[in-house]
C-alpha cells in the first residue's frame, strides 16, 4: 500500500505534464534513497496500489484524447526509470536506514523465562502415587464434570440419601429434562473414578486416582471450592480389612517416616462397610501433644473402608465378575491438599491456587 496519494491533474498541456512528471520523478529518487528495495518496489511498482498504477488511472486514462500520446511518452519514461530504480535497489540490498531498522544488538541481554517447577500439590500426588505404584498400583482417571450417577447413585447414594448433603455439589445449569442419573455435576470425590475402573475391567484391581474436585464451600484457610483428592481401590479374591491396615500403614510409614504410627477409628460412609477414619501419629510432636494435633497427638487424614456390596453391585452391572460372594476389596480417599499444608507448613489453603508467584517459588 502507498502512503502517496496522486492528485487529479489540473491540466494537460505540455507544461502541466512536464511539471507533473519531473516532480514524480523527483519522488522516485528520493524514495528509491530512503526506502529498502521491496519497500520502493511496493510504493512504485505495486499492482493495485503502486503509484504508477494510480497514474495511468488517474492521469493516462483521464487525459483528453490530444494530450493522451504526450502523457503516454512521460509515463514510458518514468516506469522506465522506476524500473531501474527498483533493480538497482534490489542489487544493492537493503539501504542504510533498512539495514539499521533491522540490527540486532547481541550485546543486549536476553528474555529471562522463569524455570518451572512442580507445584506443590502435584508434587504431593505423585509421591503418593509413587508409594502405591510401589505395591503394584496403577493410576485412574476419570472426568471433573461428572455425572449424577457415578458420583452419587453408583457409590451408594441414591437420590435424597442424607449422606449427600455431607457433599455441598455445584451442578450444571439447564438440565432438568434430563433424567437425575444422567444430570451433569461437578465431581464432589473422586471415588466415581472406582465404578468408571470397575465398568471397563474385570477384578483383579489396584489403582490409585489422583485428581481435582468441587464443592460449594464459603473459602476459608482450611477450605476450599476447588481441592484435591487420592483415591485408592483393590480389589481382589480374599481382601480382608487386615490387607486395608496393612497396605495404609505402610504407605503413611513411606509418606511420613517410618516412626509414624497408625490406628483407625469406626466412621461412616455410604460406599464402604464397614468404614473407617485413619489417623497417623502427629508428625510434628512425634505424638506427644502440641498445637498442630491439638494435643491430642493424632491427625485424622484418610477415609477408608470395605467396599460396600452394594457398589460392587452396580459394577456387576457391566462386568458380572464383580460378584461380592467371589470377590472383595478395600478403598480409601485422602487430600493431598491437607497433606501438602502439614509437609510444607502453609497455613492458608487458598494460596495453592492463588497463582502468587512470591509462593509458588519457593518451591521451585
Ligand atoms: N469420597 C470420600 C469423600 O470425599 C473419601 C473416601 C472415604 C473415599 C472412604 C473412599 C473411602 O474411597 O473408602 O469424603
Amino acid at each position: 500500500m502507498t502512503d502517496d496519494f496522486i492528485p487529479n491533474l489540473p491540466a494537460f498541456d505540455d507544461a502541466a505534464l512536464d511539471a507533473a512528471f519531473a516532480a514524480l520523478e523527483g519522488k522516485a529518487r528520493a524514495d528509491a534513497a530512503a526506502l529498502d528495495a521491496e519497500a520502493f518496489r511496493l510504493q512504485w511498482l505495486g499492482r493495485k496500489q503502486g503509484l504508477l498504477k494510480e497514474v495511468s488511472d488517474r492521469w493516462l486514462k483521464a487525459a483528453p484524447a490530444h494530450a493522451k500520446k504526450a502523457a503516454g511518452e512521460r509515463f514510458k519514461v518514468l516506469k522506465e526509470l522506476v524500473e531501474k530504480l527498483a533493480e538497482e535497489g534490489a542489487a544493492s540490498g537493503p539501504g542504510d536506514d533498512a539495514l539499521r531498522a533491522q540490527a540486532l544488538d547481541i550485546t543486549l541481554p536476553g528474555t529471562r523465562r522463569l524455570l518451572g517447577a512442580e507445584h506443590p500439590i502435584t508434587r504431593t500426588m505423585n509421591e503418593i502415587v509413587s508409594v502405591f505404584a510401589a505395591m503394584g498400583y496403577s493410576v485412574g482417571t476419570g472426568p471433573e464434570v461428572e455425572t449424577d450417577y457415578y458420583n452419587f447413585e453408583s457409590m451408594n447414594l441414591p437420590p435424597g440419601h442424607p449422606a449427600r448433603d455431607t457433599q455441598d455439589t455445584l451442578v450444571i445449569a439447564n438440565q432438568e429434562r434430563r433424567p437425575l442419573r444422567d444430570r451433569l455435576l461437578l465431581r464432589t470425590h473422586t471415588s466415581p473414578v472406582q465404578m468408571r475402573v470397575m465398568e471397563q475391567q474385570p477384578p483383579p484391581i489396584r489403582i490409585v486416582v489422583p485428581g481435582k474436585v468441587h464443592r460449594n464451600e464459603a473459602d476459608d484457610a482450611t477450605h476450599s471450592s476447588i481441592f484435591h483428592q487420592v483415591e485408592g481401590l483393590c480389589v481382589d479374591t480374599n481382601i480382608t480389612f487386615s490387607d486395608l491396615k496393612g497396605t495404609l500403614d505402610h504407605a503413611m510409614k513411606a509418606l511420613f517416616g517410618s516412626a509414624v504410627k497408625t490406628r483407625f477409628f469406626p466412621s461412616f460412609f455410604p460406599f464402604t462397610e464397614p468404614s473407617a477414619d485413619l489417623q497417623i501419629s502427629c508428625i510434628f510432636c512425634g505424638g506427644k501433644g502440641c498445637r498442630k494435633c491439638k494435643n491430642s497427638g493424632w491427625i485424622e487424614l484418610l477415609g477408608c473402608g470395605m467396599v460396600d456390596p452394594a457398589v460392587f453391585a452396580f459394577a456387576a452391572e457391566k462386568q458380572p465378575a464383580y460378584d461380592s460372594r467371589k470377590i472383595s476389596g478395600f478403598a480409601f480417599g485422602m487430600g493431598p491438599d491437607r497433606i501438602a499444608m502439614m509437609k510444607y507448613g502453609v497455613s492458608d489453603i487458598g494460596q495453592f491456587l492463588g497463582g502468587d508467584m512470591r509462593f509458588l517459588s519457593q518451591f521451585a
